[in-house]
């Protein structure tokens, strides 16, 4: 996170064995080679990052930024540059498929500029029939990091420099935290921040638990830390991730709740807006509605990942909650909290879904009345008990129950749109608008997005808006001046 004194590091030493140490050390020894390779070429070394899935990847990937951009890379536009990772997630079949594309296209590139390096790591490197495929069909690639061990970049890139041949190394188990690495920020107004790594639940339809290890929290004091640097830093929005933040705490040495945790975040001055990802329903406790309720700063929106509305396909996927439960809470926090938007994952096809499985799960999205939901098609992922599991729904049904299931959550979200429509509503500003020149885009605290006439200099400010048009999922308004 801080600006780190690379010169003072002794390249003549050997490398420390302790963490950051370590790998500030191997970040010195790329700065070397980085500059050495720039004055050859007469131009500085450019790397590129692609990231797939989810936010808490993203995140990931501007660390992984931080740590190339330390070691002496700008940032490129595209698959030309000199260096060229790929942050992957595997948690449906689909995303394994687009990286494997990727790796194809980019090969041909490679041809035509041998001296490139493209590097690859994220959660499908952590399954071992995707290190064999690489190994074999994919020998171009020069460095393989895991998901877990993904802070030693820098370690790997040296090494593969050192000795000219791919360089892979995976690590399993449980993640090791190692602080005061460097990250790049995306956004200067917002960040995400990493509140824990891994998930111990074991859902049954889910790679992630394989693919990330076993849940670790990190310490609530490099949590605040991180926090107020980042808000020193002009930082007025702070996400915490991670893969169910409500059962956060439980496994350090003095066990905190996440509610808790939310309590400190909120004292820190200037920061102006906390949102958190993802929430589990089976450990969100009144303790936190509660926080949440009484909050200046946590945002009124609250994912809340249903993946399916019958109690008996609940049981199957390992959920330990039933559609009853789950309707209890979100009606609580409907009455506690009448504003929160409340957004949802839903998997369509579990094996064995039937159509009366099917019509709880409308039934669920009718009553709850979703602000959005991601809809999933169940993706088999080897290694998983659900994978195994007989009566594998047929795609013409699933594509059936889908566009079934896509319209009733359009529907509803167009509904809870309307609601705030004529409203004026504070808006953090985020960027140029894509498609209309003169406007800019934001957020309001329940994540849904305005389109307004504004300059960029807006960008990074909280600005009252008036949403004059609901538009199914998004708004077009007028800034008040
Ligand atoms: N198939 C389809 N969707 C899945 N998800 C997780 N695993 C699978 C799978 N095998 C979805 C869940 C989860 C979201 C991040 O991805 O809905 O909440
Ligand atoms: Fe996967 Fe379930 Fe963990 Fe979410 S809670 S990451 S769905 S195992």
């Amino acid at each position: 996170m801080t600006a780190f004194n690379y010169d003072s590091i002794d390249l003549a030493a050997l490398p420390p064995e302790t963490e950051p140490a370590r790998q500030r050390y191997f970040i010195a020894r790329l700065r070397h080679w980085t500059k050495k390779r720039r004055e050859a070429l007469g131009r500085p070394l450019t790397c590129f990052v692609t990231t797939f899935g989810c936010q808490m990847n993203a995140h990931e990937s501007e660390k992984l930024l931080g740590i190339l951009r330390d070691a002496g890379f700008e940032e490129g536009r595209d698959e030309t540059a000199d260096l060229v990772l790929y942050n992957t997630c595997t948690v449906r079949e689909n995303a394994d498929l687009r990286v494997y594309g990727r790796l194809g296209r980019v090969s041909t590139i490679k041809k035509k500029n041998p001296d490139m390096m493209i590097a690859i790591c994220g959660c499908m490197m952590q399954e071992e029939h995707v290190i064999e495929k690489i190994r074999k069909s994919y020998p171009f690639v020069d460095v393989v990091l895991g998901h877990i061990n993904n802070y030693r970049l820098a370690e790997l890139l040296a090494e593969r420099i050192d000795c000219g041949h791919q360089v892979i190394d995976i690590e399993n188990g449980r993640r090791r935290i190692v602080e005061d690495l460097p990250a790049e920020r995306k956004y200067s107004f917002k960040s995400g921040v990493n509140i824990m790594f891994g998930c111990n639940n074991f859902c049954s339809y889910c790679i992630v638990p394989y693919v990330t290890g076993r849940e670790t929290s990190r310490e609530m004091k490099d949590i605040l830390n991180e926090c107020r640097l980042l808000v020193k830093n002009g930082v007025k929005e702070i996400m915490l991730l991670g893969q169910n933040v409500n059962s956060y705490g439980k496994t350090l040495a003095n066990p905190i709740t996440f509610a808790e945790l939310l309590k400190e975040v909120e004292k820190i001055d200037g920061l102006e807006r906390i949102r958190f990802m993802t929430s589990h329903p089976k450990d969100l406790s009144d303790e936190l509605i509660e926080v949440m309720k009484n909050s200046g700063k946590i945002c009124r929106h609250l994912h809340l990942p249903l993946q399916s509305g019958s109690s008996r396909i609940l049981k199957i996927m390992n959920r330990h909650y039933d559609k009853e439960q789950y309707l209890e809470l979100a009606r609580k926090i409907r009455q506690e909290i009448p504003d929160m938007a409340i957004t949802t994952d839903i998997i369509v096809g579990f094996p064995g879904e039937t159509e009366e499985d099917f019509l709880e799960t409308m039934d669920v999205v009718e009553k709850v009345q979703y602000d959005s939901a991601f809809t999933f098609i169940y993706s088999k992922r080897s290694g998983t008990p659900a994978a195994k599991m007989e009566d594998q729904i047929p795609a013409d049904v699933i594509k059936d129950r889908f566009d079934r299931l896509l319209a009733l959550v359009q529907a509803n979200a167009a509904k809870r749109c309307e609601l705030l429509q004529g409203t004026d509503q504070k808006v953090l500003v985020e960027e140029e608008d894509d498609h209309m020149y003169g406007y800019v885009t934001g957020r309001l605290s329940n994540n849904s997005v305005v389109h307004f006439e504004g300059s960029k200099d807006l960008i990074g400010s909280i600005v009252p808006v008036h949403l004059d048009e609901a538009r199914g999922f998004y708004y077009m308004g007028t800034m008040i001046r």
